[in-house]
């Protein structure tokens, strides 16, 4: 899909969602591109440097269209292909893409109704798909031993039996996808329960997923990738769901962020310009037990984190700005929040408690990962002393149980560890209590260096070799990653 395609794109959804005149209908992009102008010369040619913050449209991706729908389950056909995207207006940049877009489509789903979703592999080289945040059957994980041979497809079976929550799909080619995800093969994919709506959350247009994630651009507006084994890619340009440091208007409303680190190695600390607290209410696995009021919200690698931020406390022509506090210069803001005047719907204030916690069986074993990088024979990152074979087993767990992992970071570099097809909760950061933020389920923790993080990982779901490992894309491709074996 080309920009101006996008771009209609996002301004159909607006149309049907919003009941403002035309004059509010787009945040203040100051002398940003007329939409008169077409042709990628032309708009180059008046959009002044493509890197200035503030000039374009937040992008949402498209909700996928299932191509069946059955008693049981929602068909999806998704082809990947390499294509242009104009991430950067009136450049064409060369991308690999889910459905010709980046990032991919959306795909929204129900708790408890099964998604089955056809990937064809249109690229020129082998491929997978691993959904992040799924409790999927082992052969539908994206285990990167089942790849996709280029040109070949795979049927992936996701039943959804899990809470409604904030999931992501993208590649998992070992060794190969810190590239390829970089390059686009990066989408959302929403699970929704009941409660949410019981909950009253701010839903429809008044709901933004946002995929964050930093690139660089060579001068013709291709994607610059440089391989840094240690602190992996580190971007100089800030793009959320595909443009550079966009705006949104919102009206004076409340607003459901949904927030996804997609980068590929980058951590954020993201917050508001005026300082005010946004109301957290899910993390990775869903809604939290309590809302908990964050001004500073950690983002590592593949982390999400869901907020209700109530934009009614702002004047017309407000502008606040998402900032990112680990960041300098060109990376310390991420995009901007442009308030107008209210539109019709009205969302009732976040309940402190949300969702209760089950009780969960006792502790059947525990276990250090002890996170360390060699140099000898070859500079690479290990868990446990061992860089990732497929056909070893590091650990053996039976379905139905918990385990109490510690993961012992003896490195100086931050690691979001990652465990694939089940949920933890994260019991401690060193000696304390994790904060609020971290006491709901998660799949993805960031262990900060030489610290210990224990988590308590519950095997419920389906048997079969899964993976774990470092979501810093650098580190998990080289070869910060283990295997374990779940056993009924
Ligand atoms: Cu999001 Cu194994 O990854
Ligand atoms: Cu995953
Ligand atoms: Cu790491």
């Amino acid at each position: 899909m080309d920009g101006s395609r996008r771009i209609a794109l996002t301004r159909r959804s607006l149309l049907r969602n919003g009941a403002l005149g035309l004059a509010s209908f787009y945040c203040d992009l100051g002398t940003a591109t007329p939409s008169s102008v077409r042709t990628s010369a032309a708009k180059r040619a008046v959009a002044g440097s493509p890197f200035e913050p503030f000039r374009t449209e937040l992008p949402l991706p498209p909700v996928l269209r299932p191509v069946r729908r059955t008693r049981s389950a929602d068909h999806y056909v998704v082809t990947m292909r390499e294509t242009h995207a104009e991430l950067l207006p009136g450049f064409d940049t060369p991308v690999y893409a889910y459905e010709g877009i980046v990032p991919g489509p959306t795909i929204r789903a129900r708790a408890g109704r099964r998604v089955m979703v056809e990937q064809r592999n249109a690229l020129g080289e082998t491929t997978n798909v691993h959904l992040h945040g799924a409790r999927a059957p082992a052969s539908s994980d994206g285990h990167p031993r089942d790849v996709i041979p280029a040109g070949a497809s795979r049927l992936y079976d996701y039943p959804n039996r899990q809470a409604g929550a904030t999931l992501w799909y993208h590649d998992h080619t070992h060794h190969r996808q810190a590239e390829t995800v970089y390059k686009g093969l990066a989408a959302f994919y929403l699970v929704r329960e009941d409660l949410e709506d019981e909950l009253e959350l701010p839903r429809g247009s008044y709901e933004l997923p946002l995929m964050i994630a930093d690139k660089s651009f060579n001068a013709d507006g291709s994607l610059r990738y440089e391989r840094d084994l240690n602190n992996g890619f580190l971007g100089d340009t800030m793009l959320v769901n595909g443009a550079v440091q966009p705006c949104v208007r919102v009206e004076r409303q409340r607003y459901r962020l949904r927030f996804l680190n997609a980068s590929n190695a980058r951590d954020l600390e993201l917050s508001l310009s005026d300082g005010s607290a946004m109301t957290q209410i899910a993390s990775d696995g869903g809604l939290l037990p309590r809302s908990t009021r964050q001004r500073r919200i950690r983002l590592s690698s593949a982390e999400r984190v869901e907020v209700v931020v109530d934009f009614r406390l702002y004047r017309p022509g407000t502008k606040l700005i998402l900032r990112n506090l680990l960041g300098s210069g060109s990376t310390a803001s991420v995009m901007r929040f442009d308030v107008v005047r209210s539109g019709a719907e009205d969302f009732g204030p976040v309940p402190r408690t949300l969702k209760p916690m089950r009780r969960l069986p006792r502790v059947s074993a525990v276990r250090d990962v002890v996170l360390d990088r060699a140099v000898i024979p070859q500079v690479e990152w290990q868990l446990n002393g061992l860089g990732f074979d497929m056909d070893r087993i590091d650990t053996r767990a039976r379905l139905g149980t918990t385990e109490l992992w510690r993961f012992v970071n003896r490195s100086t570099h931050v690691h979001p560890m990652h465990i694939h097809g089940f949920f933890f909760r994260v019991l401690a950061r060193g000696s304390r209590r994790p904060p609020a933020s971290e006491r709901g389920w998660k799949d993805t923790v960031r262990v900060d260096p030489n610290e210990t993080v224990t988590v308590m990982p519950y095997f419920s779901g389906y048997p079969g070799a899964y993976v774990y490992h470092c979501h810093k894309l650098e580190h998990g491709d080289n070869a910060m990653m283990a295997q374990m074996e779940v056993t009924a």
